[in-house]
């Protein structure tokens, strides 16, 4: 048994801002809402064809490699988690290998939404672990923006959703001590429906129902959310899951040096800091600048506390997330 760590972070965003007032222009929505219930005060829209969940995530990855100090030949596994292929199948895990020009690795395509990084790291972990894999690629990307309901209809969703991408490459760790330590992973789908695209789909709205109907009002399309019920679901097991990984490693809130929670909401990441009574110091929040990347938020977030020098040698680095499934989960580092 080896242990594995993260060994080089990239992210990449588009350069469009959408700021709130932009929306304002769109839909019936105000800077002062958005900022007062999410704390977003703009976030990133892909504005061309050259940028897709695919290439973003090519963009974040090259730089973690490059920062890793290997070749991208050392790549042996790739792990794509997202809820915005660009296609329906294949996902992009396959697009991100022939792109990057590498071997015929292994390509795996993780559909856990907001958890999506968590449950790719883990699995990432795994391979390392067990000496079956050296060097895995992580990447979280996702493309909202051309999903989303751009009318007042669609506000209470469309408001907090960005695009971009982060990548991780997770590589072995000779020093037992080091690396990820544990990974904590949770689903509940009697909720499965709370936050969700229904359309197209195979199940409830098939493609041949749509193209019958040909009825572009169809909600279906869009992505739903009970708000204030996945608010509520979400500040519970976000402690529950940061709490499962500390009692897990025998550690105490006290030992988080850097909590970085998924991007959902800032009131939720706000609400879990109280929580477990850390300072402003030991959270690392940017949805301010993105909005909610759902799998790409950890990655990027972790990108750039890194490149902010918030992360040492030796600090417990504590990621946690929650989202449509409903999933969850957490990983805990010792960096
Ligand atoms: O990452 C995946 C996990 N996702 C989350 O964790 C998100 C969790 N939920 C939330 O963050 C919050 O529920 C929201 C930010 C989505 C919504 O905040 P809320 O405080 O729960 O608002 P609400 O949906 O209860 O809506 C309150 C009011 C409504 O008006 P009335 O009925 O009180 O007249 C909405 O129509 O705010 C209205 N509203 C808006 N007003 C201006 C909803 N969206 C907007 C908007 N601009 N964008």
């Amino acid at each position: 048994m080896y242990n594995a760590r993260i060994a080089g972070l990239g992210f990449y965003v588009p350069d469009n801002v959408v700021t709130n007032d932009d929306l304002s222009k769109v839909m019936d929505t105000n800077d002062e809402w958005i900022q007062e219930r999410t704390g977003i005060k703009e976030r990133r829209h892909v504005d061309s064809e050259a940028d897709t969940t695919t290439s973003m995530g090519v963009k974040a990855a090259k730089i973690a490699i490059e920062r890793a100090g290997i070749s991208k030949d050392a790549i042996d596994f790739i792990v794509f988690a997202t809820l915005s292929p660009d296609y329906y199948f294949p996902g992009p895990g396959v697009l991100v290998q022939r792109d990057l020009g590498i071997a015929t690795v292994g390509a795996l395509d993780v559909r856990n939404q907001c958890s999506g990084f968590v449950y790719g790291l883990s699995v990432a972990d795994q391979y390392v672990k067990s000496g079956m894999y050296k060097n895995v690629l992580v990447i979280g990307s996702e493309v909202h923006s051309r999903g989303l309901d751009m009318t007042t209809r669609g506000r209470a969703v469309s408001v907090i959703f960005g695009d971009g991408a982060g990548a991780a490459v997770v590589s072995r760790e000779e020093d037992p001590t080091k690396g990820i330590l544990s990974s904590h992973l949770h689903s509940e789908g009697q909720h499965a429906e709370e936050l969700a695209v229904i359309a197209p789909g195979m199940g409830k709205r098939w493609v041949t129902d749509i193209l019958e109907d040909n009825s572009p009002d169809d909600e279906s399309y869009y992505p739903y959310m009970n708000g204030q019920f996945v608010f509520k679901n979400a500040v519970v097991r976000f402690s529950e899951v940061i709490m499962e990984g500390l009692k897990k490693n025998k550690l105490q809130p006290t030992d988080i040096n850097l909590l970085i929670p998924h991007q959902a909401n800032l009131r939720i990441s706000q609400f879990v800091q109280k929580k477990f009574r850390l300072s402003n110091d030991r959270v690392y929040n940017n949805i301010m600048s993105y909005g909610n990347t759902t799998a790409a938020s950890i990655p990027i977030a972790l990108t750039e506390a890194w490149e902010e020098g918030k992360i040492k040698d030796g600090d417990i680095v504590v990621l946690a997330a929650f989202g449509s499934g409903f999933t969850w989960g957490s990983v805990i580092i010792r960096w």
